[in-house]
């Protein structure tokens, strides 16, 4: 079985499909580009504001994940940095806080319960929502490295510098391997007849039917007092996420016009900075700690394509947009239950994959451009 990615998704169904006994080979471009290195790592379908089929992802991913994380620290002996802190949503009206997608979910709380909650935040805010059932993970420093870990213990193979090239197809369209080239130079051919797709934000270069574009992200962190803020605060384009050492990491951006242009850019930059200044004023003086950028697999309606692919024996687990990180366990579970159900021709696949499929309608302004629970700044 051949994972193509070796991104978070591709390394989370690995683990998944390894822990089932499968033989699994993980085939990886160059492992530090992958958005799973990137993200902050916030576990918000409630602070996202999602709703719909998304919404029941997430909400079912987020359940999972305590249960997730234990057996990955346990095959892997390493912490991945869980923090089940909640997430506060800042508004300046009250109008606009009960109008939120997900305000059903969360707790109102007026200027003074955000100052309880959130001591610091800039004064314009007045209203907001917690949501203390949302959260984060140390995806940058700690998740990514337990799950590589977990997944060689169990002995999945991994080919880093591998750039798969081309999907073979043989009798009837179904895959019957992939085209690659290895660091060392030289084209290759490696026989599969299954695989999964997780290329993230490069997907439609090997598949160019799937709507998946990048949505280039720009990050940077600062080094907060210990204990500084205990909640995520995520307001509107820009949010803050505490780690449990003071580390304070601020995102993103979102610029779908960037493609896949690297680096950072003196605009991006300023908006994050603005945006810090306009959350929690007192930040700005802490030392600044890096700064970075990755590209998210959006799709036109945010949302991610699950199941089975264009071509027979491929399996997608792409178009992850905002929310990689949350949707990993339960696109790992589902994934490796399809493939099985699939193989052993035992019943359905399961039901909350329906709603992602590859070839759905899609709206003609993409989610990029009006990302979930965007709202005004005061
Ligand atoms: N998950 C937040 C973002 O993609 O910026």
């Amino acid at each position: 079985m051949l994972l193509l990615g070796g991104g978070l998704m591709g390394l989370a169904i690995a683990h998944q499909l390894a822990r089932l006994g499968r033989a699994v080979t993980v085939l990886s471009r160059r492992r530090s580009e992958a958005a799973g290195f990137v993200a902050a790592g916030m576990l918000a379908p409630h602070a996202e504001g999602l709703s719909g089929p998304m919404l029941a992802l997430g909400q079912a991913s987020l359940e999972r994940i305590p249960a997730w994380v234990a057996r990955i620290e346990a095959d892997s002996g390493l912490p991945c940095g869980l923090r089940p802190c909640g997430i506060v949503v800042p508004f300046s009206s009250a109008a606009e806080r009960d109008a939120y997608p997900t305000a059903a979910w969360g707790v109102p709380l007026d200027r003074t319960g955000l100052e309880r909650e959130l001591p610091g935040l800039g004064t314009p805010w007045r209203h907001g929502l917690l949501f203390a059932q949302d959260g984060q993970i140390d995806n940058r420093r700690r998740l990514m490295r337990a799950l590589e870990r977990a997944c060689v213990a169990l002995g999945v193979r991994f080919e880093e510098g591998s750039q798969v090239l081309e999907l073979l197809t043989g009798d009837g369209g179904r895959l019957r391997g992939v085209r690659l080239r290895r660091a060392e130079g030289g084209e290759h051919t490696i026989a599969a007849t299954t695989a999964v797709l997780a290329c993230g934000a490069w997907s439609g270069q090997l598949l160019p039917s799937l709507p998946v574009r990048p949505v280039k992200g720009q990050m940077l962190s600062l080094q907060g007092p210990r204990a500084s803020l205990k909640r995520v605060l995520f307001g509107p384009g820009t949010y803050l996420v505490p780690r449990e050492d003071g580390l304070l990491v601020v995102g993103a951006t979102s610029e779908p016009e960037a493609s896949f242009d690297d680096g950072l850019t003196p605009e991006g930059q300023k908006q994050l900075q603005q945006g810090l200044v306009a959350l929690l004023p007192e930040a700005a003086l802490w030392p600044p700690m890096e700064r970075w950028w990755g590209f998210r697999p959006g799709t036109p309606d945010g949302a991610p394509l699950l199941g089975p692919g264009p071509i027979e024996g491929v399996w997608l687990a792409t178009g992850h947009y905002r929310n990689g990180v949350l949707l990993a366990a339960i696109t790992a579970e589902l994934i490796a239950e399809a493939i099985t159900a699939a193989e052993q021709r035992s019943g359905a696949s399961p039901e909350l994959l329906a709603p992602f499929r590859w070839d759905r309608p899609q709206p003609a302004t993409p989610a990029a451009h009006t990302p979930p629970g965007a709202r005004a700044s005061p």
